[in-house]
């Protein structure tokens, strides 16, 4: 198949609702990531989604909407905490677990009687969804299991030829994938951490919220979890990623006494001038947004400079930087160097 690689026109807009409605999968970008577009009701659109991608056929997709119309077609019930969710961070960065209607095919929610949705803040993939009237399920257009791709050039690299269109919309502006909480119990649940915080959520509910346990540990292979993805390997380059906990000097003269080949560090920024092997700035230390906005960036850029490993300060577990630790942790398969603990 030919992949056309296009900036967003009036041509190219109609263009992609057509395919929408002809049941073919289209790129598009959001505020996030870039997104592998397909009609939520219909059943071969989908399959087709899970077969460019790879991806395990029981992990859900996020179904998008331009509208709260949309919206009533799509789940069964909008309790009053999503109703307040929706309308503090609609559009955004944040994807709510609610009750399924059977209006979205099974394929698209992976057969659980829940469904994600959200409002993208993007004007393309808004367009889109408002002159098609299609809610478009979308996962991150990356291979199942490879960094989320933040530009229109890392879809292409991992989409070539596999579907017929993909929109460029620049770089992504956020960097990592929306927050996703379920508002299915009284107390919410964060299931996987964005850069819409914890904090950011609990003050518009005026209640606690929880974080789901597996954000930051390790779930044993036959655990039931609430969320499918988070049983599946994840957002990782070809190199082998460590995830360094320790001070700056503590790094420094751990990854200033490797030999190996092709190794690289990613540090942050200002911290390069004290490293002896190749290193990469991943944004400031204390903040998690600029670290969103350039991580899954810095790794797929790694992977083209053949990397084979790649050693990782780590980020704080609080904030924004949650969202970063986890997806790093992930990266890594879970895997941490802790500095503090040795001699
Ligand atoms: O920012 C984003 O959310 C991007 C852009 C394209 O919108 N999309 C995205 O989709 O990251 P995806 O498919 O890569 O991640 C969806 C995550 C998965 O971890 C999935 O398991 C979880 O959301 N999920 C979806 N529906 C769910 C449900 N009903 N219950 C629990 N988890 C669900
Ligand atoms: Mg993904």
């Amino acid at each position: 198949m030919q992949t056309l690689l296009s900036k967003a026109s009036d041509d190219i807009i109609n263009m992609a609702c057509s395919l929408l409605k002809n049941g073919e999968v289209v790129a598009v970008p959001t505020e996030t990531v870039y997104g592998l577009a397909a009609d939520a009701t219909n059943k071969e659109a989908i399959e087709k989604v899970f077969k460019a991608k790879g991806r395990p056929s029981d992990n859900p997709l996020i179904v998008h909407i331009s509208d709260f119309k949309m919206l009533k077609k799509i789940v069964s019930e909008f309790s009053e905490d999503a109703q307040k969710l929706a309308a503090a961070f609609w559009p955004g960065p944040l994807t709510i677990i609610m009750p399924k209607s059977d209006y979205i095919c099974k394929e698209t929610s992976g057969g659980l009687g829940s469904v994600g949705v959200r409002m993208p803040a993007n004007k393309i993939a808004l367009e889109i969804i408002s002159k098609s009237q299609i809610a478009f399920a979308a996962p991150s257009a990356n291979i199942s299991g490879k960094p989320s791709p933040t530009s229109a050039q890392d879809v292409y690299d991992d989409m070539q030829g596999k579907i017929p269109l993909i929109i460029n919309g620049g770089q992504c502006e956020k960097g990592v994938e929306s927050t996703v909480i379920s508002v299915l119990n009284k107390t919410p649940i964060i299931l996987r951490p964005g850069v819409i915080t914890k904090e950011d959520i609990e003050q518009v509910l005026g209640k606690e919220v929880l974080i789901a346990k597996e954000i930051t540990e390790e779930t044993a292979p036959e655990t039931k979890v609430l969320s499918p993805g988070m049983k599946y390997k994840h957002y990782s380059p070809n190199a082998e990623v460590y995830l360094v906990k320790g001070r700056l000097k503590q790094f420094a003269d751990f990854v200033n006494s490797k030999t190996e080949k092709n190794i690289f560090a990613m540090c942050f920024d200002g911290e390069e001038k004290e490293l002896k092997i190749n290193s990469v700035c991943y944004g400031k230390e204390f903040d998690g947004e600029s670290q969103a906005q350039n991580l899954f960036k810095i790794l797929r850029q790694l992977d083209r400079q053949n990397a084979s490993k790649i050693y990782v300060r780590c980020p704080k577990t609080t904030g924004v930087s949650l969202a970063v630790y986890n997806r790093l942790l992930r990266s890594a398969g879970f895997k941490i160097i802790d500095l503090n603990a040795e001699k």
